[in-house]
């Protein structure tokens, strides 16, 4: 069944993508599927593996928040990769798999760095990079058929569901991300620049005035999107600055 709150139907992911389903180690339950991933990574599961769980008991946000979705309404998965580029251009595969996951949907999602996904002005998919010996981590928590979202949310959050008014698959929105975040994050290195020019284009933020901390010190500026080298540009009166990692950013 591929409809809001429906189980994951197996036979469906393999008629979409015979070759992604092959990769799937699914789990009914576990504390956090990037922790599975990681650990699997450790014992040397291949590039392409992915993990994906139908309940998370400790599902991890960035910056030590809890990351939650009801059974059967989203998608809580992590994507082992093993990079060919070295090890200084890791940071941008978080770049990467928000432009993937964002492309791979027919809606108009933007991204905010460096890898929330929105739609409408609101949060609908997040995204938490972690590396572990010689592989990535790339966890993906997407809000597919959610029908309600606690109060008190950091951030507002919505899903398909709510934007479209209809169920979507989630064997079909699962297939096309990762199909897409494997090849956006194969650019990383000699293709950066084509893929900046893509998630300057889906930028949320871009040309809004915004703040954010640079070594814990705020910035304020106008933001220009990302450097062809990654790095976030913010216009104040003290010219362009380049910020290569910040804190959340804030709308001014
Ligand atoms: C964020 O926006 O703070 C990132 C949320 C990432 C959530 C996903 S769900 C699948 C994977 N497993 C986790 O424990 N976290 C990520």
């Amino acid at each position: 069944m591929s409809e809001a709150g429906g189980e994951w139907d197996g036979q469906l992911l393999a008629d979409i993508s015979p070759e992604l389903a092959g990769r799937v180690i699914f789990l009914e339950e576990c504390a956090s599927t990037n922790d599975e991933a990681r650990r699997l990574a450790d014992l040397g599961a291949a590039h392409g593996t992915l993990v994906l769980a139908e309940k998370q008991t400790a599902g991890r946000g960035r910056r030590g928040q809890a990351w939650a979705c009801p059974v059967g309404e989203g998608i809580a998965c992590s994507l082992i990769i093993r990079p060919e580029a070295p090890t200084p251009l890791w940071s941008r595969i978080a770049i990467a798999t928000g432009l993937g996951v964002a492309e791979s949907l027919d809606l108009p999602v933007e991204v905010k760095w460096p890898n929330d996904l929105w739609l409408n002005g609101k949060k609908l998919c997040g995204i938490l990079v972690e590396s572990t010996g010689n592989a990535v981590v790339v966890g993906i928590g997407m809000n597919v058929n959610v029908k309600k979202f606690p109060e008190g949310l950091a951030h507002p959050a919505t899903s398909i569901l709510l934007e479209t008014g209809t169920p979507a698959s989630r064997e079909v929105v699962l297939a096309g991300m990762i199909e897409r975040v494997i090849y956006r994050t194969s650019q990383i290195e000699g293709e950066f620049g084509s893929l900046i020019s893509s998630w300057n284009t889906r930028c949320a933020l871009r040309g809004k005035l915004i703040r954010c901390l640079r070594d814990g010190k705020p910035i304020t500026g106008m933001m220009e999107g990302l450097s062809l080298s990654g790095e976030l540009l913010l216009r104040n009166t003290e010219g362009l600055q380049r910020i290569l990692q910040a804190d959340e950013i804030r709308l001014v």
